[in-house]
């Protein structure tokens, strides 16, 4: 498959046609709806953007935070459509971060057999990684994203000004994932985030962390062949640890950045890493205020218990994306507990 990269857009194709990932001002994105749009949006947002939201444009707020991805939100924004007798001519609208951008596109998804989304991401998360690729869902209390589809959108707008009201910690959590795709595939990236600091710099750096998603979204557009995996290093420890923490204490970016610490030291005692890149990664994490280690990390039996129950394991056998240095990695599953265990313990 091509893709074709503009220094305005990025278009990702996929199996039902295509969508633009686009750079815009806010305003620009507004003015750009469709007609019949209905945005989905959470308080947070509401508050700091909606002054800027497109006048006449009908808006559905739910409560910010994770605690919204779930069937019961879902089930009021159903009602609210149809008590509003929005009908399969209409456009939802996400604007906010990955949990508004997945619970409306999996409103999008399943109302009226699915109507047209558009992405609208505010988090610096959303914007990098859950507004690209089609994934949406909601969680139930005995799994998250346990209920979704790969259902992509109609187009991206991406306003990097909204960032500007992000909180801070949200912010490093959203670089968490923007390291990542350095570490994985693009040493130069991680170069770029070493010099600056990167806040200047923040348009040029989710460009690219898009380009480098739309690639893989491409080439494993439903997460089949291993090409889309890569993108969980960091993600086997890191949701073992959000799951053993109850989701409460960490963000999922900093579990990750955990994660990706005690990933490369994995990568390196089975020689597949090169060594001192492990130092190389929590050098750069810590540069960014993020969390390298973590008490649950002492929880051994009940992290790898959730690595066995994790999606992405096969038949109990936790599976890895490791780096073999900065800027390369590989899909492995078929690393022994006891290595798993003294990386954690140590
Ligand atoms: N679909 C995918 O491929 C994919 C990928 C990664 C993550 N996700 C999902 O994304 C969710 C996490 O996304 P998130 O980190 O964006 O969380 P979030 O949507 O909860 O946003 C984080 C916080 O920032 C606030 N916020 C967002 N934009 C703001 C802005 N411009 N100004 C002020 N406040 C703002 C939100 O109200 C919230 O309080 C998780 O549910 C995760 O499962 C999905
Ligand atoms: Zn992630």
């Amino acid at each position: 498959m091509t893709r074709q990269v503009t220094r305005d857009k990025i278009r990702v194709i996929h199996s039902l046609g295509a969508y633009d990932v686009q750079y815009l001002r806010f305003s620009e994105a507004m003015e750009r709806l469709p007609d019949g749009s209905v945005i989905v949006t959470d308080e947070n947002v509401w508050s700091a953007w909606g002054g800027a939201f497109r006048a006449g444009v009908p808006v559905y707020r739910v409560p910010a935070g994770e605690g919204s991805k779930c069937l019961e939100r879902y089930s009021a924004v159903i009602d609210a459509l149809s008590e509003a007798a929005v009908d399969r001519s209409a456009t939802i609208v996400a604007i906010g971060g990955g949990v508004v951008g997945d619970l409306a596109g999996f409103v999008a998804a399943t109302y009226m057999r699915g109507i047209p989304y558009v992405q609208v991401p505010t988090s610096l998360l959303a914007q990098v990684d859950s507004s690209v690729g089609g994934k949406v869902a909601i969680d139930t209390p005995r799994g998250k994203n346990l209920i979704g589809a790969f259902y992509p959108p109609q187009a991206v707008h991406i306003a990097c000004e909204t960032l500007d009201t992000l909180p801070e910690r949200q912010y490093a959590n959203g670089m968490a994932e923007v390291w990542k795709y350095g570490f994985i595939m693009d040493a130069g990236l991680v170069e770029v985030l070493s010099r600056s600091g990167a806040r200047d710099a923040i348009e040029g750096v989710v460009r690219r962390c898009i380009e480098l998603k739309a690639s893989l979204v491409q080439a494993d557009e439903f997460d089949r062949t291993g090409k889309r995996a890569v993108l969980n290093f960091g993600h086997t420890v890191g949701h073992a640890l959000e799951k053993v923490t109850g989701y409460e204490a960490l963000l999922h970016g900093e579990a990750v950045a955990v994660g990706m610490a005690i990933e490369a030291d994995l990568g390196e005692r089975i020689g597949l890493t090169a060594r001192g890149t492990a130092d190389t990664v929590r050098r750069c994490l810590a540069s960014q205020g993020l969390p390298t280690t973590h008490e649950a990390l002492s929880r051994t039996d009940a992290l790898i218990d959730a690595m066995r129950n994790d999606k992405k394991a096969l038949a109990g056998v936790p599976a890895f994306s490791l780096i073999t240095r900065v800027g390369e990695c590989k899909l492995v599953s078929d690393i022994g507990v006891d290595d798993v265990r003294a990386v954690l313990r140590a």
